[in-house]
């Protein structure tokens, strides 16, 4: 393996090589760190990149004396802070104990090892020694006596660089952090396109591409989670950039609260781009001796289009981020009780829809919301993790058993964050709910957030769940999440500027206990669908559920969206009954199959209620997810169309040798008379010929690649295609 990390002694520069890419900043002459380069993989010294001009109104350091050219709001920064006299969008904002707002931070030291640097108490990408390099790059304010560390993680084949911040206090004085983003990339010249993922409850992560233009574009979320509506990732890539080619870059926080997104374009051309947590009702303090920690960033660079930069962060997820057995494990096809039933259930109802699970071929049925306490509508019942026997028909333990004994798996579903007025918690612990003291809580799907950010507050809840979890053999849980934060205060801390980063570390640290406690349990993530779906849950929940929208069409322009930066093996995609719940559409049964395939694979619906002939028709899809399910979850992903603008929405899975490819496409807007739809296939081993199993006919993979397969001539509204290729040796 190449050396990942190279100091340059003379030059003073640090550069970051990945397979493809390259990374390059250095401390200049006066103890700043600049950033150099970040793109495809270069060799030497870019120095040269830099230029200086007098320039109005723009500050001079005082060390510079009267050299006017030298001015950091013209500079490339590696870490721009507020006070040295760059007026772009800082990344660091510390509130000295003076109350003046300023930092200077020079660089004092740094250090070069083996592996990937992990963060206490925060996910983080991991990796072996061989697969990693860390770098940590010490700044120090004098004045303020605070040292700023600036953390890079390199993963040499998938093209990932890792970026985090740690902070300590080295004085006497209490200091506050008012904004500690995670990464900054500042761009010397180039006109961009950025690309964020916008949307609400269910329509999740809509891809938005606009020019970067001047002034300064601002992503994020003040919910206390990652939100429905922006994913904490975006892009940013040439005009010219497409799936295929062109250079493209990509921002990803590891970290499920809030955060912000900036790109701002200069008047002198420059572009920065940042991402970190949001400094809404954030102000850290940070008393003597004490450190503070900023989430991951996880960047990716690619030279050719977003395709590759979308496999680098698939592979990066997959094995870097997920961990646990079901990392690598296939995951079990579930039946999901809520679509069929809400809170309204028995036992005897739950049973013979795992009686319909266990015939249609799927392996586990979930128990979604109303099994506890008196949860039988939205508004009661959450804290009050006690099964309710009277509705199960008999202990939850007996139950599984019942379940289990039908060859079946069984998962459960929790929402251990929140609480409902009504309930026995709630009237017990009133002030363990997030609440402003003098002030009405602003109530969200009729339910209170508790203060996680309270140990004794996390301790209880987890005790009620270990009890349920240890009730009998749950292999699957589902943690849900239905509402934002409003009320940011606790009663444990006089800081409530360290609150929202606090219930994210309190999360943390309950899933930690509980994937520990439970190393067999598959956690799959949810809030209210994709509220909370981003790299910082996947360390601890292998999936989540993408979005409580079901409707396979809909669904096709989520799971693109999504797929920019997550793999297929972490979305939740179930099969949902038609006309669809939520916008009646009606789509035939193998196209909401195929669409669910392009995730985790699940139902959710009563089975009984259809015909004998679409249950045969769910035995065969099952079978066939199961056929090519190591392919789909493990396979190199192509996006092949444009769902918000072509007729058709088509994608694809290759296997890593290349001699296997899964072709999926579904008719979105169907036409009389229509053209051909030639799909272009990617990622195929050139002059070799395929044989699509599917039609019995064999195909050159150049042909394919660069005309493409027409579609057959059937092209009714939603009809759905899957093709599956094996390469003829
Ligand atoms: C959320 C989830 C759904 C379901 C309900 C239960 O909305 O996203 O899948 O579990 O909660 O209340």
């Amino acid at each position: 393996m190449p050396e990942m990390i190279v100091y340059d002694e003379n030059k003073k520069t640090f550069s970051l090589h990945t397979a493809r890419t390259t990374y390059q900043f250095m401390i200049d002459r006066f103890g700043v760190l600049l950033h150099l380069y970040y793109g495809p993989k270069a060799q030497g010294n870019m120095e040269f990149l830099l230029t200086y001009a007098d320039r109005g109104n723009s500050g001079n350091i005082y060390d510079a004396g009267n050299l006017r050219e030298y001015s950091y709001d013209q500079l490339p920064q590696e870490y721009p802070v507020s006070g040295m006299g760059d007026y772009r969008t800082p990344a660091f904002v510390l509130k000295n104990a003076d109350g003046s707002i300023a930092a200077d931070l020079r660089y004092r030291s740094h250090e070069i090892k083996k592996g990937k640097y992990g963060l206490s108490g925060l996910p983080a990408v991991y990796a072996d020694e061989a697969e990693a390099a860390s770098l940590s790059v010490e700044l120090y304010d004098e004045a303020a006596k605070i040292s700023v560390t600036l953390l890079y993680g390199v993963l040499y084949e998938n093209d990932i660089i890792t970026r985090s911040v740690i902070v300590k206090n080295e004085g006497e004085d209490r200091l506050y952090l008012n904004r500690t983003l995670s990464a900054n990339l500042d761009f010397v010249t180039g006109k961009y396109d950025l690309v964020t993922f916008y949307g609400r409850h269910a329509m999740e992560r809509k891809f938005q591409r606009e020019h970067a233009v001047h002034g300064a574009k601002v992503i994020g979320s003040r919910r206390g989670h990652s939100s429905h509506q922006y994913n904490p990732m975006m892009l940013l890539c040439e005009r010219t950039t497409t799936e295929r080619s062109g250079i493209c870059y990509s921002m990803q926080f590891v970290y499920s609260g809030g955060f912000t997104g900036v790109c701002e374009r200069d008047g002198y051309d420059q572009t920065r781009w940042q991402l970190g947590l949001s400094d809404e009702k954030f102000s850290y303090p940070l008393d003597a001796d004490e450190t503070f920690i900023a989430p991951e960033v996880i960047l990716s660079c690619s030279g050719e289009g977003f395709s590759l930069l979308s496999q680098n962060l698939h592979a990066c997820i997959r094995k870097h981020i997920v961990r646990g057995e079901y990392r690598d494990a296939i995951r079990p096809v579930l039946l999901n009780s809520w679509e069929a039933y809400y809170f309204s259930f028995t036992g005897e109802d739950l049973l013979s829809l795992a009686d319909q699970a266990k015939d249609l071929g799927m392996d586990m049925l979930v128990m979604d919301d109303g099994w506890f306490g008196a949860r039988d509508d939205d508004k009661r019942g959450l804290g009050d993790w006690v099964v309710n026997e009277k509705k199960l028909g008999g202990t939850l333990g007996g139950f599984i058993e019942k379940i289990n004994a039908k060859g079946l798996k069984f998962g459960i579903w929790i929402e251990p964050e929140m609480v409902n007025e009504d309930s026995g918690l709630y009237r017990a612990h009133p002030d363990w709910a997030l609440c402003i003291p003098g002030r009405k809580p602003i109530r969200g799907r009729s339910q209170l957030v508790l203060d996680f950010s309270r140990k004794e507050v996390r301790d209880h809840i987890f005790s009620m769940i270990c009890e349920v979890l240890d009730a009998g053999n749950i292999e699957y849980v589902k943690w849900d999440y239905n509402r934002s934060i409003a009320d940011v205060y606790s009663h444990d801390t006089e800081d409530q500027g360290r609150v929202l980063y606090d219930y994210i570390l309190g999360l943390y640290e309950f899933l930690e206990k509980m994937r520990t406690r439970y190393p067999h349990i598959l956690i799959e993530g949810c809030a209210g669908g994709g509220g909370r779906f981003d790299a910082g849950m996947l360390y601890y929940t292998p999936q989540i559920w993408t979005s409580d929208n079901t409707d396979a069409i809909d669904r096709l322009r989520i799971q693109y969206g999504t797929s920019f930066g997550y793999p297929l093996s972490a979305m939740g995609a179930h099969v949902s009954a038609v006309p669809n719940e939520m916008n009646a559409r009606i789509t035939p049964l193998r196209t909401r199959s195929i669409v669910a395939m392009a995730g985790t694979y699940g139902y959710e619906m009563d089975p009984k209620k259809l015909s004998e002939e679409e249950r045969d028709e769910i035995r065969r899809e099952v079978a066939t997810f199961k056929k090519y399910a190591p392919l789909i979850h493990n396979g190199t992903y192509y996006r092949l169309s444009d769902p918000f603008s072509d007729d058709y929405t088509a994608w694809m899975v290759v296997s890593e040798d290349k001699t296997e490819a899964l072709l999926s496409a579904v008719i979105t807007n169907a036409r009389c008379n229509p053209l051909p739809h030639y799909v272009r296939l990617a990622g195929l081993r050139e002059h070799a010929l395929y044989h699509n199993e599917s039609v019995g006919e064999d195909y050159a993979s150049d042909a394919l690649m660069t005309v493409g397969i027409p579609l057959p001539n059937i092209m009714n509204q939603y009809a759905a295609y899957q093709f599956y290729f094996k390469i003829k040796e």
